[in-house]
């Protein structure tokens, strides 16, 4: 391209048609999809797909047509087609159209949240969404929080605020130099030089275990507690706080969760909350999946206790429905969090007539970052409270319907019953003579299930066992879908049996 055909594409570019040529792509995936036309995944051999994308970086550009085709092509024919019905896999959403279109101008903008002289009104969208999420918390005014990439950023930056609490120089100095000063009169122990230590249930998403790791702690320290129906045993968490403190271990955290990734359970939070005021620990909750729950008046108890909770990592683009990247950490003390991450950067922050600074910046571990907010309260826009709650208790019960449908069968068996819109099953059709056979019959089945292309699930392991799991997220799905599901898994599960 020439220097005047370069400048001229940002003209041609910009144009609605121009914009029809890739958005339309989303426009037709969703009409489609959301209809169950076609399969909803193909089972290209990974060595083909990645044949695709071996190419050479090109020189020249081409046209934006064949940009199109070749997402058209090459990228969305592959995708797992999360908008369709019978899509029951995963924790991602099938996300709202309202939030699609909105990304785009997300992008179109472009302002970076880090300072609100780069986003000047969607700095006070994100203080607004992250207001109304800490009221329906129940947290006060001396709460905040910001938004972040997923539960996994979330929880780090709630644990480096509960960090900063317990040892306010391990910023400056380190841990293992802070570890001794503030601790003991923290958890009211003889404090040697040893890392402190987080608590979490057997069930916590790695993203516990990843910010020990990521803070220094050394992974040994996140000590997994016993779970009691897959929920974590408060009086496990007693014992061992008790245990910790006769060991003169210092407690960073203790970390609870609300909607585990397996089962969707939830942690008893008022009971857990008990022990952590008593051995004054920072509790965290891990609501990534369950927070959404809030919404409704016909769930919020399963979070009940969660307004006295120091932190919550929550991610919209889970049961909100919203796209990918869409998380958020609340701490009922903002100034906890303004320490957690203790930096100058005058290059960016500086002293303007805000008072206080609106910057939200200094309490995110990103620097540019997207206004991802936008898409989350455009969806409160438009659905409010009650919309997002009515999402929420249409899945839960279908997959109350699911569980009824699973039990009353003669080849599976429910391995619990649904908090949330999660359900681990196992098919117990197949002549399998022992645990490890058991195993690997649900294990094939998922596969050759996923490969038809007609539906599609996960697996997990759950104690100790494989077994299917299903995540049912999309609105769409109607119990007719779950029984095509179960049909043709039974289908399949014949084919292994004989
Ligand atoms: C309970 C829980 N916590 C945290 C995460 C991680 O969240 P993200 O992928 O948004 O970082 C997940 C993801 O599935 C989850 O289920």
């Amino acid at each position: 391209m020439t220097r005047d055909e370069l400048l001229a594409t940002l003209v041609d570019d910009a144009t609605i048609d121009a914009a029809q040529a890739i958005v339309g792509l989303a426009v037709d995936y969703l009409a489609e999809t959301s209809r169950g036309v076609g399969p909803v995944s193909r089972s290209t051999h990974a060595r083909d797909v990645a044949r695709r994308f071996d190419g050479p970086l090109p020189d020249e550009g081409c046209s934006l047509d064949e940009v199109a085709r070749r997402l058209r092509d090459d990228v969305m024919r592959e995708a797992n087609r999360l908008s369709h019905p019978m899509y029951v896999g995963h924790q991602v959403s099938p996300p709202l159209p309202v939030a699609i279109w909105t990304d785009s101008v997300i992008a179109a903008l472009n302002g970076s949240q880090a300072v609100r002289e780069m986003s000047p009104a969607t700095t006070f969208v994100e203080r607004q969404v992250v207001r109304w999420m800490c009221r329906l918390a129940g947290f006060g005014d001396a709460s905040g929080g910001t938004f972040t990439s997923g539960g996994t950023e979330a929880t780090l930056t709630a644990l480096l605020a509960a960090r900063a609490r317990l040892l306010p120089n391990a910023w400056a100095d380190g841990v293992g130099a802070a570890s001794g000063t503030a601790v003991g009169a923290a958890v009211g122990a003889a404090v040697g030089a040893e890392s402190p230590v987080v608590l979490c249930g057997v069930h916590a998403h790695y993203a516990v275990s990843r910010a020990v790791g990521v803070m220094g702690l050394g992974v040994r320290n996140a000590v997994t507690v016993a779970s009691d129906g897959y929920r974590m045993d408060p009086r496990a968490v007693r014992t061992t706080l008790e245990s910790l403190r006769r060991d003169g271990r210092p407690v960073l955290a203790v970390v609870a969760t609300a909607g585990s990734t397996a089962t969707g359970s939830f942690d008893d939070l008022p009971a857990i909350a008990d022990c952590c005021a008593e051995f004054g620990c920072w509790l965290h909750v891990d609501a990534a999946h369950g927070g959404s729950a809030l919404f409704s008046p016909a769930h919020r108890h399963r979070v009940r206790g969660i307004d006295r909770v120091d932190s919550l990592a929550w991610d919209p683009h889970k049961m909100m429905l919203l796209p990918l990247a869409a998380g958020m950490v609340l701490v009922r003390d903002a100034a906890v969090l303004d320490s957690a991450f203790a930096q100058q950067a005058p290059y960016l922050f500086h002293q303007t007539d805000d008072e206080p600074s609106y910057d939200i910046g200094p309490r995110s571990f990103q620097c540019s970052r997207r206004g991802d907010v936008l898409k989350v309260w455009a969806a409160l826009l438009r659905y409010g409270r009650s919309g997002i709650a009515g999402f929420y208790e249409h899945l839960c019960e279908l997959t109350a319907g699911f569980h009824e449908l699973v039990s009353a069968h003669p080849r599976f068996e429910a391995l619990h019953r649904p908090e949330t819109n999660i359900l681990c099953f196992r098919y117990t059709g197949a002549d399998a003579r022992g645990e490890a056979a058991a195993d690997a019959v649900n294990r094939e089945l998922r596969e050759r299930y996923n490969a038809a292309g007609e539906g599609w699930i996960t697996s997990t392991l759950l104690d100790g066992r494989r077994v299917l799991r299903v995540t049912i997220i999309n609105p769409r799905t109607t119990p007719q879908h779950l029984q095509r599901v179960l049909d043709g898994v039974d289908a399949i599960g014949a084919t292994l049996s004989s």
